[in-house]
């Protein structure tokens, strides 16, 4: 797919070319960003994504998930079959509760399945050995939280860079000037997170996850704490990853004007897949989530 051909490239494009030298950030991606392992021959090929997105791209087969036992058991999820395209945003959208969290946490390997199977880049996931899944989760995903998960005794700075001082890689120190300038986070790298804002709280949780440039970043209500101005900017940078860099974006929103910069939208309502709109419109959105019962 070619890197600018994104059908929003022309009107966000600008916001990534701004951030340095776009045409440096997109040979490093796809020639393996650094720290990005190269991709093994049997993922390359495609595996079970049928000559997919070895550098990216995510889907679920059949997934389900549930939470404890007997009369306590809640199926999270119930036989989810998704595809997160490479080089594609994707709003995941849907009631409180329809187990949006629960489907990035599955798909990002911090929670496993009950049943079915997941696959990022071709590799399934529950094949995998806890140490390779840990190594996969490091090198090719970011996570954005939805309670941002910053640890407190870490400046900003350090939260930030975290993800690269456990894999004992240092930053792109281009990328990560660039990163922390469109977050506004320059006057705030000493301070520990009880000394930030919910807003700049969510903003350094979003710099680490895109600081290691990794294949997929997962976002769990990104914007769900910024200001408007903040908030847009948050999106034009995702979109502008996508569009300048081929980066493949989840993201979970309640928001219908975010969920309408997205390629597609998913619908999940009571663990189940919904709906799936393609080239959303904010419109169209909340039309559907009206339909499904309600935006909260
Ligand atoms: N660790 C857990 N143990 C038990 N139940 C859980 C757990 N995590 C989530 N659930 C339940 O699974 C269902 C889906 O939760 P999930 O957090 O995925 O929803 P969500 O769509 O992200 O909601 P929200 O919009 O409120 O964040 C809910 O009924 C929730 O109570
Ligand atoms: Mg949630």
């Amino acid at each position: 797919m070619p890197l600018l051909a994104g059908r929003r490239a022309a009107d966000h494009g600008a916001t990534i070319r701004s951030m340095g030298n776009a045409a440096e950030a997109r040979r490093s991606i796809t020639d393996g960003a650094p720290g990005r392992r190269p991709v093994p021959e049997d993922e390359a090929a495609g595996g079970p994504l049928g000559g997919g997105a070895p550098e990216g791209g995510a889907r679920t087969v059949g997934l389900s998930k549930v939470y404890g036992t007997g009369d306590m058991a809640v199926r999270a999820l119930d036989n989810v079959s998704v595809v997160l395209p490479a080089g594609r945003f994707t709003a995941v959208m849907g009631p409180s509760g329809a187990g949006k969290s629960t489907l990035m946490h599955c798909v990002a390997g911090l929670d496993g399945a009950t049943s079915g199977k997941v696959y990022v880049g071709g590799q399934e996931l529950g094949a995998l050995s806890d140490r390779r899944l840990t190594r996969l989760r490091r090198e090719r995903i970011g996570f954005v939280f939805q309670a941002f998960n910053l640890l407190p005794t870490l400046t900003a700075l350090d939260n930030i860079t975290l993800p690269m001082t456990l894999a004992g890689t240092r930053p792109d120190r281009e990328w990560l000037d660039t990163v922390v300038r469109v977050l506004r986070l320059g006057d705030r790298l000493t301070h520990r997170p009880s000394e930030l804002s919910g807003g700049q709280q969510q903003r350094v949780a979003l710099a680490r996850a895109l600081v290691t440039r990794p294949q997929i970043v997962f976002a769990d209500e990104p914007t769900g704490n910024l200001d408007s101005r903040t908030g847009a900017e948050v999106l034009a940078l995702l979109r502008g990853a996508v569009d300048d860099l081929g980066q493949t974006v989840a993201m979970v929103t309640h928001d219908p004007a975010a969920a309408a910069r997205a390629d597609a939208v998913v619908f999940l309502a009571d663990g189940r897949v919904a709906d799936v709109m393609d080239a959303p419109t904010a419109d169209r959105v909340l039309d559907r989530m009206h339909g499904l019962g309600g935006l909260s």
